[in-house]
């Protein structure tokens, strides 16, 4: 390019610039301490201008903005198009796209034209902004909604793209969520997993190019559906994290990429088979929900925020009751059981404190192993003779109400189902049925399927005394078909037909252990199995990380046998119990089998969680590592009256002693009585300095605990302290 040509350009770019200046305006939400702002052009979509702590009520967002102006580059659009909440391609943009697919003919090119804001009113608190980007051309309207809790400060957006056009438009891609992030997001925190090793932290530099995680399963997947984006130096307590969450129990794709002619953007999707979606004229797609929030309190400000919304707006009523200890069949006996020892099971429970029995697989039509039954949701007429009900009346007398393990899903080729109906199964046609653990996946796209699934649940409940289900889902979808989304809406509709009939009815979520674990589900399930893995030691980890985006009451965590039947890990009664604590407690054991001694420590701990889980499931939960690498958590109480803490030693600690455990959300201007619960760990306590002291609360002041910590013996693998708190 001529120098001359060179400086005409810049002056047009210029005048242009100016004038598109000029048109700009602001739009922000503002609630619980963050603030999010969007600038918004009258053509295209807005650009996400501000995330973060709240600005000042009147601050001068176009000095911001006029302060984040890019500066102008060579190798660019001569009108650069800039970074915002929903790109495209076709015009200019070169990172990732919000929208993909093309109009019969083969036609993708979308350019957004006029955009416009409106503000809604969402729940007498919050407000949300609805911004409707149109292509005519091609005539596809897309709106977006963004709304800030009110109480948590938790980004709820969601998006519907329309086809008002004259051609069907083929949909490739839909994001729920496309935002460049901030600068200061470099580091990316996922959480990779595998059966029974779910929330493996992964934390990463965001690398240039893309960095992504896609699930094909059909479920949320053992990896689950959260991202947390990060400054390199935040940690637990402090610095600034994003945290993204896609809210849907299928295939997904959860992208950061990061490229040297632009911002770093992170794009959040449900994934669409090829040829699933060909949107016609006059009809519209909904992308799944994703949440997110800011937090400049470190990873134990996420906690906070998620754990005020999950409890607030997404859990289904009956999780605010108390959650009741549970106690589940499987680890205990698997398939081999009859009536009379699930009573003995029924007893053992009762008598260590299980206010709910649950009885697991293997209970209904010809199931004795994991390749027949599923589909015929009946008692099998042997075991049960005269059905459930003789043994939920025993339950019952015991004081306990009864749950059920279910798995409505999917049907084993050996069923009266599949007999009856080999077409209802997901399958390509003149194809393989390939399994999974023996069984196929039911077509809950399919009304009549869905129908027959909610009659034969309905019936049960409508018949015995069922209080709870566990809804178990042990497969992945395959062979892909173009259905997968209509799959996993059509199991949501199921769940919701079945609270509706039955409001008071508990549902635990649970897909090979912590394979369906996400926001969408937890709307209709109050609790999720977050694993098969009952070693107390995965668990510590597993909970650890489950607890970023949901509160302690959903997390189901059970005291397993000991070896531990998956692991072989062998692990005292004492620190086994003290990790269920710290989750929705239960037993998943025969108590039989236990020692006496055992048996009175699991009934002691028993007893703390019901002292205990009013704070648990309603406080503030931090979590840390000491310095030494104490794995540690603590509630505090909303009010900070109160707070419990868990110190737990996972590996050999690398000194003889251990370093002080510095706690933390304490007012430091205040005293507390801090007591050691017992049981203590054996070996531990006898290595207690002022073992006599400890014997009684002690008062200590605030600042004491926050800086000089409590230094107890700790070195040892598989060490487990709770420690008390009161304010004076
Ligand atoms: C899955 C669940 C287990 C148990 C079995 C029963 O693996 O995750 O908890 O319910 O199914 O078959």
């Amino acid at each position: 390019m001529t120098v001359l040509l060179k400086t005409r350009l810049a002056k047009i770019l210029d005048q242009r610039s100016k004038k598109a200046w000029a048109m700009l305006r602001y739009e922000r939400l503002d609630n619980a301490g963050v603030t999010l702002v969007l600038a918004i052009a009258p053509q295209g979509a807005p650009r996400l201008l501000y995330w973060g702590a709240a600005l000042a009520p009147g601050a001068d967002l176009a000095a911001w903005d006029a302060l984040q102006a890019q500066s102008w580059r060579e190798a660019q659009p001569d009108v650069p198009v800039p970074a915002s909440i929903f790109p495209v391609h076709g015009f200019g943009w070169m990172g990732p796209a919000a929208l993909s697919g093309c109009a019969q003919g083969g036609d993708g090119a979308v350019d957004w034209g006029a955009c416009s804001v409106r503000r809604i009113r969402v729940g007498p608190q919050s407000e949300a902004l609805v911004i409707t980007l149109r292509d005519s051309r091609l005539g596809l309207r897309v709106e977006l909604e963004w709304c800030l809790d009110a109480r948590s400060g938790v980004l709820a957006s969601h998006c519907a793209l329309h086809n008002d056009g004259a051609l069907p438009f083929a949909l490739a891609g839909l994001a729920a969520l496309s935002m460049p992030l901030p600068d200061w997001a470099e580091e990316i925190l996922a959480f990779p997993g595998h059966w029974a090793r779910e929330g493996q932290a992964q934390r990463l530099a965001a690398p240039i190019g893309q960095w992504a995680q896609i699930n094909r399963s059909g479920r949320t997947g053992f990896s689950g559906a959260t991202i947390a984006l990060l400054e390199s130096r935040a940690g637990e307590e402090s610095g600034r994290v994003l945290a993204l969450h896609l809210a849907w129990s299928g295939s997904h794709r959860l992208s950061v990429e990061s490229s040297l002619e632009g911002p770093r953007f992170a794009q959040l999707e449900a994934l669409l088979e090829p040829g699933e979606i060909d949107l016609a004229p006059g009809a519209s797609h909904h992308s799944p929900s994703v949440y997110a929030c800011f937090s400049d309190a470190g990873l134990n400000g996420v906690r906070a925020r998620f754990h005020a919304f999950v409890r607030r707006a997404v859990l289904p009523p009956p999780a605010n009751s108390p959650r009741r200890v549970h106690f589940n069949s499987w680890e205990g006996v698997y398939f081999d059981f009859d009536l009379p020892k699930l009573k003995a099971l029924a007893e053992g429970a009762a008598a260590l404190g299980a206010e709910r029995f649950v009885l697991d697989d293997g209970w209904f039509s010809g199931r004795r192993n994991d390749r027949a039954g599923l589909g015929d949701w009946q008692a099998d007429s042997e075991r049960f003779p005269e059905g459930l009900d003789p043994l939920i009346a025993h339950v019952a007398a015991l004081g306990m109400d009864f749950g059920l393990w279910v798995e409505p899903e999917m049907v084993n080729l050996d069923s009266a189902l599949y007999r009856a109906h080999p077409d209802w199964c997901v399958h390509a046609p003149r194809a393989a049925r390939p399994g999974m653990r023996n069984q196929l996946w039911l077509d809950l796209a399919r009304a009549e399927v869905r129908d027959h699934v909610f009659g034969q649940l309905d019936a049960l409940l409508r018949t015995h005394d069922i209080a709870y289900l566990k809804w178990d889902c042990n497969r992945t979808l395959f062979p892909a078909v173009s259905a997968g989304q209509a799959i996993v809406r059509g199991a949501y509709a199921v769940f919701d037909a079945l609270r509706t009939r039955h409001p008071t009815l508990e549902i635990e979520a649970c897909a090979s252990g912590g394979a369906r674990f996400d926001l969408e589900i937890l709307k209709r399930a109050s609790r999720v199995w977050v694993s098969d893995a009952t070693d107390a030691q995965e668990r510590a980890r597993i909970q650890r990380w489950a607890s970023l985006i949901a509160p302690l009451e959903v997390i189901g965590a059970h005291v397993g046998p000991s070896p531990n039947p998956i692991t072989g890990r062998q692990l005292s009664m004492q620190f086994r119990a003290a990790v269920a604590v710290f989750g929705h407690m239960g037993i998943e054991l025969d108590p039989e089998k236990l020692t006496p001694a055992e048996q009175e420590t699991l009934r002691a701990m028993i007893a703390l969680y019901k002292a205990q889980r009013g704070l648990l499931h309603a406080g503030r939960l931090h979590h840390w590592l000491s310095d030494d690498g104490v794995q540690a958590a603590m509630v505090v109480a909303e009010d900070g009256a109160q707070a419990l803490a868990l110190a737990l030693r996972l590996e050999a600690g690398p000194a003889a002693q251990s370093a002080p455990l510095r706690l933390v959300g304490l007012d430091a201007g205040s005293d507390y009585t801090v007591e050691l619960l017992a049981p203590w760990p054996e070996q531990a306590a006898k290595r207690l300095a002022q073992a006599d002291q400890w014997r009684a609360p002690r008062v200590f002041s605030g600042a004491a605990l926050l800086s000089a910590g409590i230094t107890l013996p700790l070195s040892a693998p598989h060490t487990a302290w709770l420690i008390g708190l009161q304010r004076v």
